[in-house]
């Protein structure tokens, strides 16, 4: 994949990402109205964590995966809502002093500072919760096993079987040497288990058969590792003033990664192969996947 290539393609994702994001923040603007009953406080924190900030890759890939079976474009963004809500509780709770403890977020304090402890735990639990709402609602499909499926599939890329196991075996990483296996794991729990979800999202929605989901999964898991290849390597490499969040984290807290076992050049190199891998699961698909490939190549090309 050569590097012009590679520019080209981020240059393309931008205005995606740039009206995926106004969308988004509408959504949780009319969300997330704030009350006037002493829930201000867990409303604003919500808003301050959702609105505003971010890539929504996320809900980038729900849309990109929701087009290639012709969803209705509101509804796939309320699955792109419900993804992003649990992205941001899990990133208000890593943020915490209890977890990384870090003060600053997308370019912003973090919740826990701009509010504080309780209020994060609060404004966390409360995203975690709004995202089975929104897809529990009959507006999002009205087949009623498809909301049922959508609530088990990101349920179980929520829990200890996806993201919270993986910040489980994450804390571990800090304590002892994690293998390369191990390590695979760890991200495909942490990171790997949502960004799959928003693919399987897609298929569910289009009521695409088990049988016919296996590219989107192989794509999914490629993602997901170099997603959180990528995010190892802007640590070490990256700027606060771009990624909005502090760096050089991971060394400091004795964090087993790719970047710690492999070095950069071999991180990236890994990182450059599951993206080609990725985007060779898409082989089956014409230029309704260009979306998809555009968001890979953007995954490791990306400065934030
Ligand atoms: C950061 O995710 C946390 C990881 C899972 C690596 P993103 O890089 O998608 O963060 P935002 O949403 O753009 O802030
Ligand atoms: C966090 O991984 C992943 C989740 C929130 C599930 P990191 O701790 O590496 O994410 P950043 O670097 O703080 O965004
Ligand atoms: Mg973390
Ligand atoms: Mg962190
Ligand atoms: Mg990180």
């Amino acid at each position: 994949m050569g590097g012009a290539e590679l520019v080209q393609a981020s240059i393309s994702l931008k205005p995606a990402l740039d009206a995926i994001g106004k969308s988004i923040d509408q959504r949780f603007d009319r969300l997330l109205a704030v009350p006037d009953d002493g829930r201000e406080r867990l409303y604003l924190a919500m808003r301050h964590s959702a609105i505003g900030g971010g890539k929504r890759m996320r809900p980038l890939l729900v849309v990109a995966a929701c087009d290639l079976f012709n969803v209705d474009r509101e509804r796939a963004l309320r699955v792109a809502i419900a993804i992003e809500a649990v992205h941001c509780y899990s990133l208000i709770h890593d943020d915490l002093p209890c977890m990384d403890d870090d003060d600053l977020r997308r370019g912003k304090p973090t919740v826990h500072k701009a509010f504080d402890e309780a209020t994060a735990v609060l404004a966390g639990d409360s995203l975690h919760a709004l995202a089975f709402e929104v897809l529990a609602d009959e507006a999002t499909h009205e087949d009623a096993s498809a909301r049922a499926e959508l609530v088990l599939e990101l349920a179980r890329a929520s829990g200890p079987s996806g993201m919270a196991g993986g910040q489980m075996m994450d804390l571990a990483a800090e304590q002892r040497e994690f293998d390369i296996g191990a390590t695979t794991r760890l991200q495909q729990l942490k990171t790997g288990a949502l960004i799959g979800f928003c693919l399987e999202a897609g298929a569910i929605m289009g009521r695409i058969p088990e049988s016919q989901r296996t590219p989107l999964r192989g794509y999914a898991r490629d993602l997901g590792l170099a997603f959180q290849i990528a995010d190892d390597l802007l640590d070490v490499e990256g700027e606060s003033a771009k990624t909005g969040k502090a760096v050089n984290k991971d060394a400091a807290a004795g964090k087993s990664t790719f970047v710690s076992l492999l070095g950069v050049e071999r991180a990236r190199t890994q990182a450059q192969m599951l993206i080609e891998q990725a985007i060779e699961h898409l082989q089956s698909f014409g230029r309704e996947a260009d979306l998809l490939r555009a968001i890979a190549r953007f995954t490791i090309d990306r400065d934030r």
